[in-house]
């Protein structure tokens, strides 16, 4: 027992003499003491000479010595690892990098990102609603019952397990949402995708995004909204865009109303895109219909609101003088590709 301790306390200051200063002498020393021939190995067969009442203390000293030698050989190779390899001093560091391709936002994102911080300065919040909907949302509570021509309006897509179920063909569901939590005011924007079908075309497409706007309180009136609205003009457009009001027709608001702008690509002259009329519409408004704050718990007596949606697609074709719809669903990077300085 005495001479296996005093072998191992040789080996320890063998170890400790060994300098390990490269890749070959580390693998040397894992070789030399750690490998299957290696001193380590070959003390430890000195146990079976051990007198049974001595084999436990022979063991944790065997141990000890394997641990020690190991964590010299591993703090060796970190140690290494970290200094710069012979490759890598002889790196031309004036060589150019790797490009790594940038990514930008999507027209439809940088636009509705846009529209969103225009409300929030106004005190708006965001609300969002489910794209699948029921039809008390999208229609009936929306002053739409069954068979009411109006549905006519806005061509659907049905849900063929559950004709109670369709694709939401306006976020004006989401006004149904939020109002039948019966937190008054309300304020909120509601951005989101929609669905109707149609026909595919430059102009028009079976999904596109909206983004909806309600303010319900004591007193609200037109006043309100068209100031509104004249404030999301300017500042989305600039101060030389004129704004006009037509009246319309949607169930859920009463009176109704469409909003133009003078048209941007012809400054109001007279061009394809405006139909030669210098206008373009924008969105759709009007003051939220009693029937409908009433279809949601609200007291029509007490409360009034209005209520406005517009088209992304639309806006941001008019914004950066996109002519084709389609373009924002095909993932051109050619196209897409234009937008990353905004
Ligand atoms: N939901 C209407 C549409 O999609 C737009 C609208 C919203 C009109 C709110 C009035 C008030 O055409």
């Amino acid at each position: 027992m005495e001479q296996l301790s005093q072998k191992i306390d040789e080996l320890k200051t063998e170890i400790l003499k060994e300098s390990l200063s490269d890749n070959d002498s580390i693998e040397n020393f894992r070789i030399k003491y750690l490998g299957s021939k290696g001193s380590v190995k070959s003390l430890m067969g000195l146990m079976k000479n051990i007198a049974p009442e001595d084999k436990k203390e022979a063991g944790r000293l065997l141990n000890e010595l394997k641990e020690f030698t190991e964590n010299i050989y591993s703090e060796a190779k970190i140690r290494f690892q970290e200094l710069p390899s012979s490759a890598a001093e002889e790196t031309d560091y004036t060589l150019p990098g790797y490009k790594f391709p940038e990514g930008s936002r999507h027209p439809i994102s940088i636009v509705s990102n846009k529209i969103i911080s225009i409300f929030k300065k106004l005190g708006f919040s965001i609300a969002e609603g489910p794209e699948i909907e029921d039809d008390w949302h999208n229609f009936t509570a929306l002053n739409l019952p069954e068979n009411h021509p109006a549905r006519d309006m806005q061509d659907t897509f049905y849900i063929s397990k559950n004709p109670d179920w369709l694709l939401r063909t306006h976020t004006s569901s989401v006004q149904i949402r939020e109002m039948e939590k019966n937190k008054l005011p309300l304020r909120i924007i509601c951005p989101g995708r929609v669905y109707r079908n149609e026909t595919i075309s430059a102009r028009a497409h079976c999904f596109f995004n909206q983004v909806e706007g309600l303010y319900i309180a004591e007193k609200v009136s037109f006043a309100d909204l068209k100031q509104t609205l004249y404030f999301f003009v300017k500042e989305m457009f600039g101060d030389d865009v004129k704004v006009r009001f037509r009246p319309s027709y949607f169930p859920f608001t009463v009176p109704s109303a469409e909003m133009d702008i003078s048209c941007l690509i012809c400054k109001g002259e007279g061009c394809a895109v405006c139909k030669r009329t210098g206008w373009v519409e924008i969105l759709g408004c009007g003051m939220v219909h009693p029937n409908v704050l009433e279809n949601c718990g609200i007291d029509s007596s007490k409360y009034s609101g209005y209520a406005f949606g517009m088209g992304i697609e639309r806006i941001t074709m008019l914004k950066y003088q996109i002519k084709d719809l389609r373009l924002f669903s095909e993932n051109d990077v050619r196209f897409l590709n234009q937008f990353k300085a905004l």
